[in-house]
């Protein structure tokens, strides 16, 4: 077969990641994919920046859409960031051109992930975004595949590596807030507006992808109540601490049987900061790593925990994402063809 030829939009903590995870494990990758993967085109707002990789063998786009239009580029990673805009834009151009997209955006799948979906079908485009959803944990891939066969009617976890470094740093050592979310800055789990993560949007936006997945309904990110950790404080801790708690930013989506009527069920998202007893599985999270629990009706509780942000992890979803394209493993993005995506009625909150 030939190769795999991929357009890289994004040249920063992911784009880079993709590029040495490609350059490191390439004999493995391409056995696993069953054929050559092949950068074949970049694209940063800088061309001139040296970022510690060999670009030399890789054409350069300054304008990312363009990289849609290119022939010698089968599928784009976009590794960009932002719901709209240039990302958005070359997300639309590549799958109108019947071109896979993967993408770790999850600003862009929670506000546009439907109509992307809808794109995808119609040219019959691959879209896969697993990166999106807590860096290298493979949670998309285990609600939409590994637990197919079950009702979903609860999921929940920490879902931002960026507040629990600053959370569990606060915690073990008394950081400081500002000094905390400077070093997961610094080590490249924050975004690039980090108030999307201190302010708990970031964690919404991948509740509502991982609910949508989960529970097959339409993605519903302004379904989300949010509440972020900027109001937590270093006593707030200590008195969690003090009463057998933690304190960490839990996501929880929870769907409910139809209880009014219309038939659709209802789903109840929300993201806050929650006493955790000690020994609960999400008090041992640490640092920038996530965790996910499932409830199926079948399975049982099941936990995702690993690395939820960082180049490596994140990467490493990409580049997952891509052996299946390679390979040709194309269903739906979401749990059910996006036709089948049930709108469901936001559920009163009430005292939950
Ligand atoms: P960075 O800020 O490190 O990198 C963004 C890259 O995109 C930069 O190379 C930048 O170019 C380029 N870029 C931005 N806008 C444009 C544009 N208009 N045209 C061309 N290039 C552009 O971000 P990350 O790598 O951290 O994140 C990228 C995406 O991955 C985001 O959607 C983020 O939410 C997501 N993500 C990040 C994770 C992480 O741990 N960092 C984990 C999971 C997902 P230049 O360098 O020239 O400025
Ligand atoms: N800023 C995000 C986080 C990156 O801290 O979790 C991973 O999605």
């Amino acid at each position: 077969q030939r190769p795999l030829r991929i357009g890289l939009a994004g040249l920063g903590t992911v784009g880079c990641g993709v590029i040495r995870l490609l350059d490191a494990n390439r004999a493995l990758i391409e056995a696993r994919a069953g054929r050559q993967l092949q950068i074949t085109a970049v694209s940063a707002r800088d061309r001139t920046r040296d970022r510690g990789v060999d670009l030399s063998a890789f054409a350069f786009e300054s304008d990312m859409t363009a990289l849609a239009e290119r022939d010698d580029v089968d599928v784009v990673i976009e590794a960009a960031g932002g719901s709209d805009g240039p990302a958005l834009e070359l997300a639309g151009a590549t799958l109108g051109a019947g071109k896979g997209l993967v993408t770790a955006n999850k600003a862009m799948v929670a506000h546009h992930g439907l109509e992307l979906a809808e794109r995808a079908a119609q040219s019959g485009a691959a879209l896969r975004f697993e990166a999106a959803v807590a860096g290298g944990i493979p949670v998309i891939k285990g609600l939409r595949e590994g637990a197919a066969a079950n009702s979903i009617d609860r999921i929940y976890g920490i879902l931002n590596g960026t507040c629990n470094y600053i959370l569990t740093r606060m915690e073990s050592t008394g950081a400081d807030f500002a000094d905390a979310l400077a070093e997961a800055q610094e080590l490249g789990f924050a975004e690039a507006d980090p108030s999307f993560d201190i302010e708990g949007v970031d964690a919404a936006h991948k509740l509502a992808i991982l609910a949508a997945i989960g529970f097959g309904a339409k993605v519903d990110f302004n379904g989300v109540a949010i509440s972020g950790i900027t109001q937590v404080s270093a006593a707030d801790i200590s008195q969690a601490k003090a009463l057998g708690f933690v304190i960490r930013l839990v996501g929880v989506a929870d769907c409910d049987d139809p209880q009014n009527g219309t038939g659709r069920s209802a789903l109840l998202q929300r993201v806050r900061p929650c006493l955790v007893p000690l020994d609960h599985p999400l008090a041992n999270v640490s640092g920038p790593t996530n965790a996910v629990v499932a409830e199926g009706n079948f399975v049982g509780r099941l936990l995702f925990q690993g690395a939820g942000a960082g180049a490596g992890p994140t990467a490493s979803a990409i580049v997952a994402d891509l052996i299946d394209l390679a390979r040709g493993d194309a269903g739906p993005p979401f749990s059910l063809p996006v036709a089948e995506l049930e709108a469901m009625d936001r559920a009163d909150p009430g005292g939950r």
